[in-house]
């Protein structure tokens, strides 16, 4: 009776013990599970903090029409100004070898696997965009050279040539965004930004064409490389 009560007292210690190993497991588990988790939450902060915002002043893009030399020719200057903010305190950012491409409102900016054939028309940007911590930089652009009717969809030459304006185009914008990390290390993402319902067309002097909000442009980066 005695020994079988020492018996019972000695297991029940054992299967405390026990219950305490496997407490502590759950402990540990649980801090390890906590602290990935918040490793987790301030990568994501970081990646967050780290994206530029690209917006495009008074939504618009105004085309001017002029004569191209040498044997004067019909040629468009598209102008707009884009202005990139870094919201981080950390890093500086550059958008670089940017290439636009303007979409109507037939076709998917986002959708489309071959935005050279698919858009009205497509240019080089004459600049890349650098923007230090916590600036914003305001970059005004023009095609240069001129677009000639050879160069884009000629329906869309004409109509913007001859004055017409249209509200619902989409600006797309490919490139690579570069984040300095630190003073040794450049991260370098191909990120494309779609800049929606700008107003295209319209000489800058003519009133009726402006708004003065601008449009900030959705941000769709490239999965991390492998
Ligand atoms: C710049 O972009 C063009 C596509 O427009 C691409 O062919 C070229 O490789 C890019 N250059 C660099 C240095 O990324
Ligand atoms: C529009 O401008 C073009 C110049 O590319 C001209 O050839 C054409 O006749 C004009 N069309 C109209 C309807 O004015
Ligand atoms: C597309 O744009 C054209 C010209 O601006 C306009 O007439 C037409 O209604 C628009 N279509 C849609 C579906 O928004
Ligand atoms: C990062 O890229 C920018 C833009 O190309 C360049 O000016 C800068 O020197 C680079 N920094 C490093 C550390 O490579
Ligand atoms: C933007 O719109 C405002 C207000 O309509 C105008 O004063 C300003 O000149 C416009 N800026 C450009 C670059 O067109």
């Amino acid at each position: 009776m005695t020994a079988a009560a020492n018996e019972d007292g000695g297991d029940s210690e054992k299967s405390r013990f026990r219950c305490l190993d496997a407490a502590r497991y759950v402990v540990a588990a649980a801090v390890t599970v906590l602290i990935l988790a918040v490793i987790v939450t301030a990568i994501k902060v970081v990646l967050r903090l780290d994206s530029l915002q690209i917006s495009v002043h008074n939504r618009s893009i105004n085309t001017i029409p002029i004569m191209s030399p040498p044997e004067p020719e019909a040629a468009l200057v598209l102008e707009l100004q884009l202005r990139g903010e870094n919201p981080s305190g950390r890093v500086r950012m550059y958008y670089l070898n940017i290439t636009a491409y303007l979409f109507d409102n037939t076709t998917s900016a986002s959708a489309s696997t071959d935005p050279e054939s698919d858009s009205v028309l497509f240019f080089k940007l004459p600049k890349d965009i650098a923007v230090l911590q916590q600036e914003a930089v305001d970059s005004s652009l023009n095609t240069n050279p001129p677009v000639k009717k050879n160069m884009m969809d000629p329906l869309y030459f004409d109509m913007l040539y001859n004055g017409s304006r249209f509200s619902d185009m989409t600006l797309r914008l490919d490139g690579n965004l570069v984040t300095e990390v630190t003073s040794e290390f450049n991260r370098t993402r191909p990120t494309t930004y779609y800049c929606e319902q700008l107003l295209v067309g319209g000489n800058p002097n003519d009133d009726a064409s402006k708004s003065s909000e601008d449009v900030v442009c959705k941000q769709q980066r490239s999965a991390a490389p492998p």
